[in-house]
């Protein structure tokens, strides 16, 4: 029996495998074990799985996903089931051999009509519920609030949202490979990790720099397409108690590093969004603050101006330029007998600004690096994750792990070409990291290997503090 269902071969030999070689005949076993094998590498829960929504939105879609799943499901079924019916009822038998063909019907119009009729049927099933979800996806939920509801607007149910002020705007950036996420409400810039909070109805307003790029987060909302000279937009809303970390990609092909090009939502508290807020806002000062060549700059800077306080993006700049005039002097005398910056930190930090040029692609709240071209790195250690999300920086508690948070960043500064091919803090000409080891070789200038690795490292732990 067992051998009978392998070969597919009937006692008359003139089953499905008749004629075909023994293990030829074994395809249809061998194909349905195959699927039956990547079945079982199937998860609703993977990181980036449709089938897990944890808001409105992603559950709106995949609510019409499974309507067009049940639909054709249902004429899989009824069509597959009747065509094998009659290809068993009406098979050929051992009788039938010599018989001419019997007689062959068609146009029936009870038959035809009626196909016609339940295909209408079922395609009204499927797009009353698409155009139920297209309106719940392209509106707004404070549309109701501001605009008096449309007949379609109270058809379907949306977040009870008053007024504008209650949806949190940000404008995404899609850049050649990594995202940028401006919070314009609240004057805060940031890059790769989008910070939410639970159960609030956000408008991402999409917008791309250079070429066409398509943000997508697939347990929170849909795919939409980040097109240059395009204003598109999305909504979208984490439900209340999903708080954790989701993870989107960029999902248009949009040049050499496109499949790397990831990011990451970390869902919040409100309380925790609005500590994530201030914090980041804050600006950043340099190292070794608590020294007195810092509570000296201080003092100058109220001397300059006894009648008023001065305010803390004031006092940072301040902070920074008497830092940095610390590092000159120290490289005026030697740059690597360090007589003023004496910890790793300090040390980075000065080379942020001076050797390396980061400064002139990167942002850092309050100081003077103030680039646009890169992401902005005012509290890149307090993201998960680096290099647009190639580089996890948790540990297995779920935490940020310090120790992996700075072998990613040294491995990202001082190999990024391998890390995410084609980026451009390593490709671009002239201040690209290539362009600058090269011309550091070729004037003579090049610090040993040692060295090199050494000011990466520095680099790393002066990165690591911005929090
Ligand atoms: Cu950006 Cu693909």
């Amino acid at each position: 029996m067992l051998r009978a269902l392998f070969t597919f071969k009937s006692p008359a030999g003139r089953g499905l495998g008749a004629g075909l070689k023994p293990w030829a005949a074994r395809w249809p076993v061998l194909l349905a074990g195959m699927m039956m094998l990547l079945a079982a590498g199937c998860s609703f829960t993977t990181k980036q799985s449709t089938l897990d929504p944890h808001g409105p939105v992603a559950r709106d879609q995949m609510d019409l996903f499974m309507v067009t799943v049940r639909v054709t499901g249902f004429i899989f079924v009824v069509v597959g089931s009747t065509a094998a019916w009659v290809v068993w009822r009406f098979r050929e038998k051992p009788e039938d051999v010599g018989k001419p063909m019997p007689h062959q019907a068609h146009g029936n119009p009870l038959i035809e009509i009626g196909l016609i009729g339940s295909s209408i049927a079922l395609l009204v099933i499927i797009a009353i519920p698409t155009l139920k979800s297209i309106f719940f996806t392209m509106d707004m939920p404070t549309d109701n609030a501001i605009y008096p509801p449309s007949k379609l607007g109270v058809w379907y149910p949306s977040p009870p949202v008053k007024s504008a002020e209650e949806v949190l705007e940000v404008t995404v950036y899609g850049y050649q490979w990594w995202w940028g996420f401006d919070y314009k409400q609240f004057g805060l810039v940031t890059a790769n990790e989008l910070v939410l909070p639970e159960g609030v109805v956000v408008k991402m307003n999409l917008r791309a720099r250079d070429v066409i790029h398509s943000f997508w987060l697939p347990k929170l909302a849909g795919k939409v397409d980040v097109i240059p000279g395009r204003a598109n937009w999305l909504w979208l809303m984490a439900d209340q108690g999903a708080t954790g970390l989701y993870y989107g990609q960029c999902a248009e092909y949009c040049g050499e590093a496109h499949a790397y090009m990831l990011f990451r939502a970390r869902v919040v508290s409100r309380e925790d969004f609005v500590k994530w807020m201030e914090q980041s806002k804050k600006p950043v000062l340099p190292p070794g603050v608590d020294q007195p060549w810092a509570t000296k700059a201080l003092q100058d800077l109220a001397a300059k101006d006894p009648k008023s306080e001065a305010t803390d993006p004031q006092k940072a700049t301040a902070l920074w330029a008497a830092f940095l005039a610390r590092g000159q002097e120290d490289k005026k005398n030697n740059n690597i007998n360090t007589a003023n910056l004496k910890t790793e930190v300090e040390k980075g930090a000065f080379l942020f600004f001076d050797r390396s040029g980061c400064a002139g692609c990167h942002t850092i709240n309050g100081s003077p690096a103030a680039g646009v071209v890169g992401p902005n790195l005012s509290q890149v250690a307090s993201r998960t994750s680096l290099a647009a999300g190639i580089l996890d920086n948790l540990g297995d508690n779920g935490k940020i792990d310090p120790d992996k948070q700075l072998s990613n960043l040294h491995k990202w500064i001082s190999d990024s070409i391998h890390v995410k091919p084609g980026n451009k803090m390593y490709t671009t000409p002239v201040v690209g990291l290539r362009d600058v080891e090269l011309k550091n070789k070729n004037s003579g200038a090049d610090p040993t290997a040692a060295q090199q690795d050494q000011d990466y490292k520095d680099i790393a732990a002066f990165i690591q503090t911005l929090k």
